[in-house]
């Protein structure tokens, strides 16, 4: 394992050095103008009901980082579909939109109104816990001739004629490698990591009409995020899910969806294009989307900068980056658990940490602004365009320095903060009011992101076990986790 980065030292400004930068400068944003460009990407918090309604806990989350009044705040990836998928948010129905409405109420009145709340809307395909191997084999495994003639040549004619059941126990009872050797690619997948279905799965019916089914879905939840107060929202179109895996280069379905790069932009413009119809200009909506998706065969930066210039030109109000995150290249999960999509090298680079490369290799960048540059070809290739479009750069980027650099040499015209934001919620208004010396920096290591992978409620280690120091908004008593042993939200600052 790589040695790790070492959190570089940093000179905070004075009050008056941030009233004058960059970062602290208004930005247009599609129909709102945020008061900074200060950005606190999506982060599931694991805290909504089963049911994915919003809950206190929800509530709280996004109140503590308007206390730090960034620009703006996206909620995390929220279903549009009315379909249980745990405690997510969702935005699949009108019953969803009074809890919502909460969390708009609840970060006007901490940020004084000064920040811009988004949400980020989601569609997923199915993706199942790997199965244990006796009920791969026993009970999901659809048993096809195939698996018979290959079964024959390894144990012999006769014995592979037999019954479907007997089969089934012959394979079973075979070394794992020869069991593998057997089976389809896709059903090997199914065995070690559990059934996943792709967007070019054209042959399974609401996989074939994604195209006809999702524009709807998009508009209907934009609808009730304009319905509950939102200032706009995000087309997640990044990392594993539906609309990131219509753009990626593996998407080769032959209906028109997918194969050239034009094809492979089409549904997430058709979802664009149905959601601005039905909630109109003055309401912000814009994309997250991968500058680069780091697998073999995947979309790289070239690939981005296409697509950012389609949906710049197509209107699209902001254009977000991020990196990675993808299924392909995920590590193996345990039987009974979900592959998780920030496991492998391009996960890695999601979320890159302090170990991402070793500091001692000349090309070694460290997790801190890693993917600037990436915006950067973005943004260079939508203003060659014609378009004032605002990227968002993320990935890393946890002081003045960073954020300040990267918006002057025009890599970005807004930085997200995500896990600098859950370290210190407060840690932008610190430094816009010249005390960012007591900025609570993140170490980049990911115990947040080890929780989120367990679906546990997310938290920081910087703060979780400080149980007696007291409960934000001078609230009687400190809210804990499930177990008990954490404290779910920041403390506030001391006087
Ligand atoms: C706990 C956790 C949950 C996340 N959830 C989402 C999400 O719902 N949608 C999304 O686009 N990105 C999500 N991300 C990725 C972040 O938005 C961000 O792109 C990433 O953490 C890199 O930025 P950072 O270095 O500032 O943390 C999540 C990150 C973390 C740590
Ligand atoms: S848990 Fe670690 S990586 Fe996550 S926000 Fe806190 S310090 Fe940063």
């Amino acid at each position: 394992m790589a040695r790790p980065h070492p959190i570089p030292e940093t000179r905070w400004p004075t009050r008056l050095e941030a009233a004058s930068s960059r970062l602290f400068s208004p930005q247009r944003c599609g129909a709102f103008v945020a008061r900074t460009r200060s950005w606190v990407p999506a982060m599931v918090p694991w805290r909504a009901t089963e049911d994915g309604e919003a809950t206190d806990a929800v509530i709280d989350w996004y109140r503590r980082f308007a206390d730090g009044r960034p620009g703006v705040i996206v909620i995390e990836a929220t279903g549009v579909r009315d379909v249980p998928s745990g405690p997510l948010l969702r935005i699949g129905h009108d019953r969803f939109v009074p809890g919502l409405r909460r969390v708009v109420e609840a970060v006007r009145e901490a940020s004084g109104g000064e920040t811009r709340l988004l949400v980020q809307l989601i569609d997923f395909l199915a993706v199942r816990r790997r199965p244990e191997k006796d009920k791969f084999v026993r009970r999901f495994l659809e048993l096809r001739e195939a698996h018979r003639e290959r079964l024959a040549a390894l144990v012999g004619d006769e014995r592979a004629q037999t019954s479907e059941a007997q089969v089934r126990e012959q394979l079973l009872a075979l070394p794992h490698e020869q069991l593998l050797a057997i089976l389809a690619p896709r059903e090997r997948e199914s065995l070690e990591y559990g059934y996943r279905e792709r967007v070019t799965d054209t042959g399974l019916p609401h996989v074939a009409s994604l195209p006809q089914a999702l524009p709807p879905l998009f508009a209907d939840a934009a609808a009730r995020a304009q319905a509950a107060g939102f200032d706009g929202v995000e087309l997640h179109c990044a990392h594993a899910y539906t609309l990131a895996s219509f753009l990626s280069r593996t998407n080769d379905r032959a209906d028109g969806y997918g194969g050239s790069p034009a094809a492979r932009a089409r549904l997430p413009l058709e979802v664009f294009a149905a959601v601005r119809a039905r909630v109109g200009a003055g309401f912000t909506v814009g994309a997250r989307f991968l500058g680069d998706e780091i697998i073999t065969g995947g979309s790289r930066s070239e690939d981005a900068c296409d697509y950012a210039e389609r949906f710049a030109r197509a209107g699209m109000d902001f254009l977000s980056l991020s990196t990675g995150g993808k299924f392909d290249d995920a590590a193996q999960p345990k039987v009974g658990e979900a592959v998780y999509p920030y496991t492998g090298p391009s996960g890695h680079e999601c979320m890159p940490t302090v170990r991402i490369d070793d500091p001692a290799e000349p090309r070694s960048r460290g997790p801190f602004g890693r993917h600037l540059h990436l915006a950067a070809a973005v943004r260079a290739r939508v203003r060659a365009a014609g378009c004032e479009t605002p990227v968002v750069g993320a990935g890393g980027i946890a002081t003045f320095e960073v954020a300040e650099r990267a918006l002057s040499d025009g890599m970005c015209d807004f930085v997200a903060a995500a896990r600098q934001s859950l370290a210190d919620p407060d840690w932008w208004r610190k430094v816009e009011e010249g005390r960012g010396a007591s900025v609570r920096r993140c170490k980049f290591t990911n115990y947040c992101e080890a929780l989120d992978q367990r679906h546990r409620q997310v938290t920081c280690q910087l703060w979780d076990r400080e149980l007696d120091s007291p409960a934000p908004w001078g609230r009687e008593r400190v809210t804990l986790s499930h177990d008990g042993k954490r404290r779910l939200l920041a403390p506030p600052e001391s006087p």
